[in-house]
């Protein structure tokens, strides 16, 4: 047997023909196959590939602006990674896992393309402060696209509320019917929260809006930087005021995860109620079929799938913010390798948001209302009770007499089978003698929700006006 050939200290090529790791220099062997695939992020933060481009432009035209680059290096590395952009738009792109994530690879690709220049590049920076900064630019620009998916979804409802002012519904409380509400109202109370919810995710970037660049790996650089230059040409209001602070801090994915899961929380909700709506039950909705499937056995169903989902992935975002508050929980100062865990969480998170505001906001606008199941709902459960009560309290009467009144009423009526409308002017002069025959408009459906006409009642006339005013805000 051949003698052993003496061991090398490291060679390049013994294990895999892939070229070495970017920082293995100080190391004795390669990483195994199977740690470099569990410690690479390439799989799924090229996404970020596009901001890190621009993050970088800004860095280099900054290291120029600064004297730390010559000119000449500048140019050759905007036209390398103006390559690298085309590349990866088209799909060319070669991501390597080699080169472990986004920023790796792209740095790679870029010495390959214009040489030491590409090499300079990463001159008082580090990868630390580079993905704090990629994530940030990434999110920013996802919050505003999701802010527009929120308002495309309140116009569907304001949409529907305009068209339904008039048509009455019961209200619910405890999921009993309680009193005549509009359509039209119930579909503003929505527009209400994705409102908070745009001004949560607006406070969130605006919190969020602050460059970690030029922190470098943890304690800032030794390079005379202008940070500002960097902030301005990458829209960030303001540098961060502590680099080891800005590195580690993943407080913005935190909060963006939080606001996104109050949004699937009223996405829930509204869930919840179409898929009692379209129960032929309650017959209250007919949702697009295009929302809808059927069943594999059962031919008479037609299933809303849509709204059980989304209920369903409420879930899954909840989960992705309890994720990230554990990974932060008890970190150290500063980086730590857990935080690339951040990404899928988020990621996803945005991904599920937005399939689910745009399909929400085409839903919405196709629903078609059954005016006549919701009022025959509305006409049960003696939704006018309490109409009754204020009529006697307007009459004179305390309102806690008023109430024990009309509770006598109700029993009765309930006793007989009918509604308290359908009671004649001497039977519910039993339960009062302030009763009169100006009792009748006070029992109708109509007139009950015409009634509460004051801001944020549900009258008809007041659902317009806060459909218009819901629409001046959007155009805000
Ligand atoms: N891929 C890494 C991440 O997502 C980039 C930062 C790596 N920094 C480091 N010191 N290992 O967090």
């Amino acid at each position: 047997m051949a003698a052993k050939p003496p061991s090398k200290p490291r060679s390049k090529t013994s294990r895999s023909s892939a070229k070495p790791a970017t920082w293995s220099g100080r190391f004795n062997e390669a990483v195994s196959e199977r740690v470099k695939r569990y410690t690479a992020s390439v799989g799924f933060d090229q996404r970020l590939a596009m901001h890190d481009i621009r993050g970088s432009l800004a860095h280099a035209r900054m290291l120029r602006a600064s004297g730390i680059l010559t000119g000449a290096d500048l140019k050759r590395i905007e036209t390398g990674l103006a390559t690298i952009a085309r590349e990866i738009a088209a799909g060319k792109f070669k991501w390597s896992l080699d080169a472990e994530d986004v920023h790796l690879n792209i740095e790679r690709r870029l010495t390959a393309l214009v040489g030491d220049a590409g090499k300079r590049l990463h001159t008082a920076r580090s990868r630390n402060d580079q993905v704090a900064t990629d994530v940030r630019l990434w999110l920013r620009d996802e919050i505003d696209d999701l802010s527009a998916l929120l308002a495309a979804l309140q116009s569907s409802l304001i949409g529907q509320a305009e068209l339904h002012a008039d048509t009455i519904m019961p209200g619910f409380t405890h999921l009993q019917v309680a009193q005549p509400v509009t359509f039209g109202h119930h579909m503003l109370a929505y527009v209400e929260m994705f409102e908070r919810d745009r001004t949560r995710l607006a406070d969130c970037r605006e919190r969020m809006n602050v460059l970690p660049l030029g922190s470098a790996a943890l304690a800032g650089t030794s390079f005379p930087i202008k940070r500002e230059l960097v902030a301005r040409e990458l829209g960030f209001r303001a540098v961060s005021a502590n680099s080891l602070d800005a590195v580690s801090d993943r407080d913005f994915a935190i909060e963006f995860c939080s606001a996104a899961s109050i949004i699937m929380v009223h996405i829930s909700r509204l869930c919840e109620e179409l898929v009692l709506w379209v129960n032929p039950r309650f017959a209250f909705i007919v949702l697009p079929d295009r929302f809808c499937t059927g069943s594999s056995i059962m031919p008479q169903k037609k299933n809303p799938d849509v709204p059980e989902l989304a209920r369903g992935k409420t879930g899954r975002v909840f989960g992705h913010l309890t994720a990230l508050l554990t990974l932060m929980k008890a970190q150290p100062l500063a980086y730590n390798k857990d935080n690339q865990e951040d990404k899928e969480p988020l990621f996803d998170t945005v991904d599920t948001l937005r399939d689910t505001l745009a399909i929400f906001a085409e839903m919405m606008a196709g629903l078609k209302v059954n005016k006549a199941a919701m009022r025959n709902a509305a006409l049960q459960g003696f939704a006018t009770a309490t109409d009754l009560a204020d009529y006697l309290v307007k009459k004179g009467l305390p309102f806690r007499d008023a109430h024990e009144a009309v509770a006598r009423a109700v029993r009765h009526a309930e006793t007989a089978g009918v509604d308290l409308a359908d009671l004649s002017l001497a039977d519910l002069r039993q339960f009062s003698p302030l009763i009169a025959s100006d009792v009748r408009k006070v029992l109708t459906l109509e007139g009950s929700a015409a009634a509460r006409k004051h801001v944020g009642g549900t009258a008809p006339a007041q659902v317009r006006s806060a459909a218009k005013a819901a629409r001046r805000r959007l155009a805000r």
